[in-house]
């Protein structure tokens, strides 16, 4: 078979442990997975009555334009119905942002560390990958612009940046844009944007008509805790929405996923509740690595990056005895550092008593 080459350098996505792995290994009865970033409130409880009641018509496809999501998410947020994209999560967005512009004799360019797809699916189109290293855990924005050459074509922009939960801020955004050509496609990756308290971030839904050329992502698997459904969305000008669109597969997300987003969509108390929640947990690991002597970086996101004693593989396999799973920055590209999902406070309770053992060794 001739695969492309490429393929034979790279690895499938590895997922970390599943819940019943860990059980089962380590004999557990009860095991807290803070590794993915999901929600721990869970979703929004009358969309979760969408699912149960909603079983019937399982033979009728998809409606592949998503209309009535797409006319609800066009309200919210003021913009044209034609300026949405719907994928199988904002993974599938990105795969299909790197089906439409990269290719052989092309590069792109996105931070390192960062969420690792983006130089995944540019690599499989055959694209350069240019990766400009994070300071203190933020864009370099300025690193970024000296790496565009004639061969641009696409520049990833993650924030809150995944792993370090940085944002890039409302005025080094726009100075960024602005010394951007226009040909080249910006994606602001925003799938933690419902977590953000920060005052110097912007709402971001109309930069696209004062820059044509970006692209916002967003998602229902983090904040309104619908993961398993797959359902994220791009916010763009008509002229990138639609060669997307054509990129896309046509009945890309479930007739079931799409009735529950929208339920979900109307639940602005459900998320407003957890952004309140999700910083006050944020502000009870700041206290613990201050009273520990441990840094961690300054989050806007539901999950931190957290300084431990020694590897961060032994301190991941430490928690994991104990029923904790967590990433290993080693597998991030944060030597050092672990990423902890922000739980529930009953959940970080357990989380900082299984850490403080690793402090006592
Ligand atoms: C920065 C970032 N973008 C995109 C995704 C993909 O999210 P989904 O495909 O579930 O919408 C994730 C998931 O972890 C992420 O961290």
């Amino acid at each position: 078979m001739r695969f492309k080459k490429v393929l034979h350098e790279m690895n499938p996505y590895t997922p970390g442990k599943s819940v019943e792995e860990v059980k089962k290994e380590y004999n557990l009865k009860e095991i807290i997975k803070l590794a993915s970033n999901e929600n721990p409130y869970g979703a929004p409880s009358a969309a979760k009555e969408v699912l149960v009641n909603g079983l019937t018509g399982l033979e009728i496809y998809p409606d592949g334009y998503a209309g009535d999501l797409r006319a609800k998410i066009a309200e919210k947020l003021e913009v044209q119905e034609n300026e949405l994209l719907f994928g199988s999560g904002s993974d599938e967005i990105i795969v299909i942002i790197a089906r439409a512009l990269l290719g052989e004799g092309t590069n792109t360019i996105c931070a390192t560390p960062t969420f690792p797809q983006y130089k995944h699916h540019a690599l499989i189109q055959g694209a350069e990958v240019k990766e400009i290293p994070l300071v203190d855990g933020a864009h370099d924005l300025d690193g970024f612009l000296e790496a565009i050459d004639d061969n641009t074509s696409v520049i990833w922009l993650c924030s809150p940046n995944n792993p370090t939960g940085n944002i890039i801020e409302n005025d080094q955004l726009i100075s960024f844009l602005d010394c951007v050509p226009d040909h080249i496609l910006v994606v602001l990756d925003e799938a933690y944007y419902e977590y953000v308290v920060s005052e110097k971030y912007i709402d971001t839904t109309k930069l696209f008509q004062t820059y044509k050329n970006v692209i916002i992502l967003r998602t229902f698997s983090k904040a309104y805790g619908l993961a398993a459904l797959r359902v994220g969305y791009g916010i763009g000008d008509e002229s990138v929405i639609t060669p997307l669109n054509t990129t896309r597969s046509p009945f890309n997300v479930t007739s079931l996923s799409l009735a529950v987003a929208e339920e979900a969509l109307e639940d602005q108390a459900f998320i407003d509740q957890c952004r309140t929640l999700n910083r006050e947990q944020v502000e009870r690991f700041y206290a613990y690595a201050k009273e520990n002597d441990l840094h961690a970086y300054p989050t806007e996101a539901n999950f931190v990056l957290l300084e431990v004693p020694g590897s961060a593989t032994d301190a991941t396999e430490g928690l994991l005895k104990q029923g904790y799973i967590v990433r290993s920055g080693d597998a991030l590209g944060t030597p050092g550092y672990i990423r902890v999902t922000i739980g529930t406070e009953a959940q970080n309770d357990g989380f900082f008593k299984a850490f403080d053992t690793l402090l006592k060794r």
